[in-house]
């Protein structure tokens, strides 16, 4: 069967609006390390998937899921050691009032549990979110997301407040009267909550605003929410789906900020493609929902998941691969500043750890977005053998995420297939 053959059999089974990455999509065989195989044996760089953390299949995590999966997997209403030993260890990579955790089997359940968490607690139903955001696909979490809506939340219930962001700022403004501007627009929407009595829950974030574009934040932002959101009666929830498990070099997102929240929830990398998410926050919150709902998930949790996850931070602890985010990272944005120098549409160039966002524009002067040539680059890249993706309000951010164990060759390998996809875009110009 050809690819084009397996296309039209996705389309009559899936349905065409079934999302799927490139002009000519891949079909993917094989994983190892950092890297993807396709059908006819060709090797790709991986350097957008962030599931496969600690890289594609690997054998200490196929290992403990399958030693798990041969003995025992059932739901958490048993008595089971694996749950125990993973809860104590994931909230011991916390500040310590991050004490207690529950988990699901995605991000978007645990987006969803932190959401009904909020509302219980503060007997409001009003929640803020940026606007240009994903945090999943419930109904109750689809109302945040809007990255697919023109930045306009789905509910009443849900206000919407620009992102931080010093390349693209408010207003044009700059420095402390930036920060300032971005934290009187949540101001302005708590107090539109509670005159409208919808009452206010708490504000949903991811700490590095992955979706957004991965904006450098102005200093103190969300240390300056963080206040108002608590001294509102709300609660402080960051979204780790993306920024968590050392993608930034940190074990957490939120700890470039130096910010504790409420509440954090966890997804994506957490068991390094096996479906395990989940949420971490204090105990008396927790108990005080659980004491009143019974929430119950039939997977989330299960001593198969456990391993996984426990496996995850095993290889993270053992390959050092947060001391790796950061040096290979230094290495990977060093790079990408020298390919700015060289190439003019590339207007920006952001990073955290092993997390890079490259902002497209038509000239640096007036900064507009190039869209197109965005797309042109992330399919040229495939071409040629290195896998990246594009995000952002105007989908002109180029994203750089790859799994953790990458090197100083898959970064030479990255960078140059990258300024030579460049050069191609500029004659094809
Ligand atoms: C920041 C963030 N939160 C939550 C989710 C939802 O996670 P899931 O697809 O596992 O439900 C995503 C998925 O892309 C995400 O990027």
């Amino acid at each position: 069967m050809t690819d084009m053959d397996m296309l039209e059999r996705r389309y009559r089974l899936m349905g065409r609006g079934a999302p799927l990455f490139y002009d000519t999509p891949l079909h993917i065989v094989r994983g190892e390390g950092v890297w993807l195989y396709d059908a006819d044996g060709k090797a790709y760089l991986d350097a957008y998937n962030n599931v496969p953390v600690v890289g594609h299949c690997h054998p200490a995590v196929v290992g403990a899921l399958s030693r798990q999966a041969s003995v025992l997997n059932v739901h958490t209403r048993y008595l089971h050691d694996n749950v125990l030993e993973y809860t104590e260890r994931l909230t011991a990579t916390f500040d310590e009032s991050l004490d207690m955790a529950c988990f699901t089997c995605t991000g978007s359940e645990a987006n969803d549990l932190a959401l009904r968490i909020a509302r219980h607690r503060s007997g409001g139903m009003g929640i803020i979110c940026s606007d240009n955001t994903y945090h999943g696909n419930s109904t109750a979490v689809n109302e945040l997301s809007t990255m697919f809506d023109g930045g306009r939340p789905g509910s009443r219930n849900v206000r919407a407040v620009p992102f931080p962001d010093t390349y693209r700022p408010l207003d044009g403004l700059q420095g402390e009267a930036l920060c300032d501007a971005y934290v009187a627009r949540v101001a302005r929407e708590i107090a539109a909550f509670k005159e409208e009595g919808i009452g206010f829950a708490g504000m949903l974030v991811c700490p590095i605003f992955a979706n957004e574009g991965l904006p450098n934040v102005p200093d103190g932002y969300l240390r300056k929410v963080a206040a108002l959101v608590r001294e509102a009666g709300g609660l402080l929830i960051f979204d780790e789906v993306q920024a968590g498990f050392g993608r930034t070099g940190n074990m957490w997102g939120h700890q470039i900020s130096g910010v504790v929240p409420d509440i954090v929830t966890l997804g994506k990398p957490m068991g390094n493609g096996h479906p395990i998410g989940g949420l971490v926050a204090r105990a008396e919150l927790l108990n005080g929902f659980r004491d009143h709902v019974m929430y119950f998930n039939t997977f989330g949790g299960n001593p198969v998941s456990c391993a996984a996850g426990m496996a995850v931070l095993d290889v993270l602890r053992d390959e050092r691969l947060l001391d790796n985010a950061r040096s290979v990272g230094g290495y990977v944005l060093d790079g990408l500043q020298r390919l700015q120098s060289l190439h003019e549409v590339i207007g920006d160039v952001r990073g955290q750890g092993l997390f890079f966002a490259l902002e497209l524009v038509q000239d640096r002067a007036s900064k507009k977005p190039a869209g197109a040539a965005s797309k042109r680059l992330v399919n040229l890249m495939k071409e040629q053998g290195v896998l990246i993706s594009r995000v952002g309000r105007h989908d002109n951010v180029l994203k750089i995420r790859p799994p953790l164990p990458f090197s100083r060759e898959h970064a030479d390998r990255l960078l140059e297939t990258l300024d030579a996809c460049l050069v191609s875009l500029r004659s094809a110009a």
